[in-house]
């Protein structure tokens, strides 16, 4: 007789059509990138000097396109091969990922990069020209090259203002005398909202401007291969299931060229197999999947690999409590409650009052969620809370990413 463990087994195995979902999901980077052969190489013609005469010069690139195309993920691949390349050659090189959609004032990305960086600056009492002094003596005495990215960087022009962007761009006019120590890229949807800047500042920006176009139906084809191979058991996706989705998004049939929405679509496909319990992923799962697909959801996935462990958890308290209620929206005393139960039963300490009502702050300032004062009831005014993407999807999200962050903390304190 088959053990119990091997019954279950069976059972668990043939109830999901995924062998690893998290590659499917928006903070997953892949190794490859079908298709960016052309940008990376720009990147490293633009910033190879880092690695050939590292300090002589602080290079800057500006990378453009529309939501989904790539930016981000070529962004970060670029930095972390630069880094081992680095590493191979006895420079101590570090990539900075900062994304302006969250820090968009020069206080919060001048401290963001330093704490990445982990360099022991107060980051309280100083002005953000006084933090960057501090780092730029930290990385010179520790001898530490930087090349920092301000992804969503539109916010951070339109949020921060001339002075701050020329202050980053043009950084080492301040310290003629310095090692140029840090390089910058920089990413935006497009450049009209670089027009808001002085023509010099903006000169300086646009010296170096990488493209990315939205991708055809084939080169999303592409992108899907590879993912649907790790993702998913064999022979539970068929390759015209692929193609499905990629003519759906594909530029050149009238999408978006969107590889974030065509990874989605698979990952919401999959994802109604299961539900069914079917062996294999349909084009009608996709179509179910992508009359289900809000943009919502992909705006928020965005950010979501950006929060605090704290941030996700009060994140799960919100979507708890608006399911329970079955309300559009919930006061922020009740998720805090839930809050602190979902505290007690991870084992984690609850933050204060104060922080947590700063966390709400950053979410919603996030745009995570959505948040506004109620008109005076019998309890006084509360601030009420509210999440457009569905909630489901959402809580699963942050689960993944909670479990993420307590690993990482765990392994940072042994
Ligand atoms: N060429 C590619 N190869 C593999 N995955 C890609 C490629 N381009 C984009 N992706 C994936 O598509 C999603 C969106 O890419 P992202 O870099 O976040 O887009 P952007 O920053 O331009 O909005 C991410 O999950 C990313 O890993
Ligand atoms: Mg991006």
């Amino acid at each position: 007789m088959a053990s119990a463990r091997d019954v279950l087994e069976s059972v668990i195995k043939r109830m999901s059509v995924f062998k690893n979902k998290e590659v499917l999901y928006p903070e997953y980077i892949p190794q490859h990138l079908p298709h960016r052969e052309a940008q990376l190489k720009q990147l490293a013609e633009i910033f190879r000097v880092m690695l050939t005469a590292p300090g002589s010069v602080s290079m800057r690139a500006m990378l453009v396109g529309g939501v989904g195309v790539g930016k981000t993920v070529t962004a970060r691949v670029f930095g972390s091969t630069m880094r081992s390349l680095a590493r191979e050659r006895g420079i101590d090189l570090r990539y900075i990922h900062v994304n302006c959609h969250r820090d968009r004032t020069l206080y919060e990305v001048v401290a963001e990069i330093v704490r990445q960086i982990g360099a022991p600056i107060p980051l309280r009492g100083l002005s953000p020209r006084e933090m960057m002094l501090a780092l730029l003596n930290y990385i010179e005495r520790n001898d530490i090259y930087a090349l920092v990215t301000l992804d969503e960087f539109d916010y951070f022009v339109s949020a921060a203002g001339n002075d701050a962007v020329y202050f980053i761009v043009r950084l080492y006019d301040e310290y003629p005398e310095a090692k140029k120590r840090m390089s910058f890229i920089f990413i935006a949807r497009d450049l009209s909202a670089l027009s808001q800047l002085d023509p010099t500042t903006e000169s300086y920006i646009l010296k170096h401007v990488i493209k990315f176009d939205p991708y055809t139906s084939d080169e999303l084809f592409d992108i899907l291969v590879q993912r649907r191979n790790a993702a998913f058991y064999e022979g539970t996706v068929d390759d015209e299931v692929l193609r499905y989705i990629a003519d759906m998004e594909g530029v050149d049939r009238g999408g978006e060229g969107n590889a974030r929405a065509a990874i989605e679509a698979l990952l919401l496909a999959g994802e109604a197999a299961d539900y069914e319990g079917a062996q294999k992923v349909t084009i009608e799962h996709v179509r179910k999947a992508l009359s289900h697909v809000q943009p919502d959801i992909v705006r928020v996935s965005e950010i979501l690999p950006y929060l605090q462990l704290h941030e996700l958890l009060i994140l799960k308290a919100a979507i708890r409590v608006l399911r329970r209620k079955g309300e559009a929206y919930a006061r922020i005393g009740e998720i805090e409650e839930e809050y602190r139960s979902i505290c007690q039963m991870y084992g984690e300490e609850p933050r204060k009052h104060t922080q947590v009502y700063e966390y709400v702050n950053n979410l919603k300032k996030m745009g995570v969620i959505e948040a506004r004062v109620s008109g005076k009831g019998f309890r006084g005014r509360s601030t009420l809370v509210s999440i457009m993407a569905p909630l489901d999807a959402l809580e699963k999200q942050v689960d993944s990413l909670i479990e993420k962050r307590r690993t990482a903390n765990r392994k940072r304190l042994l």
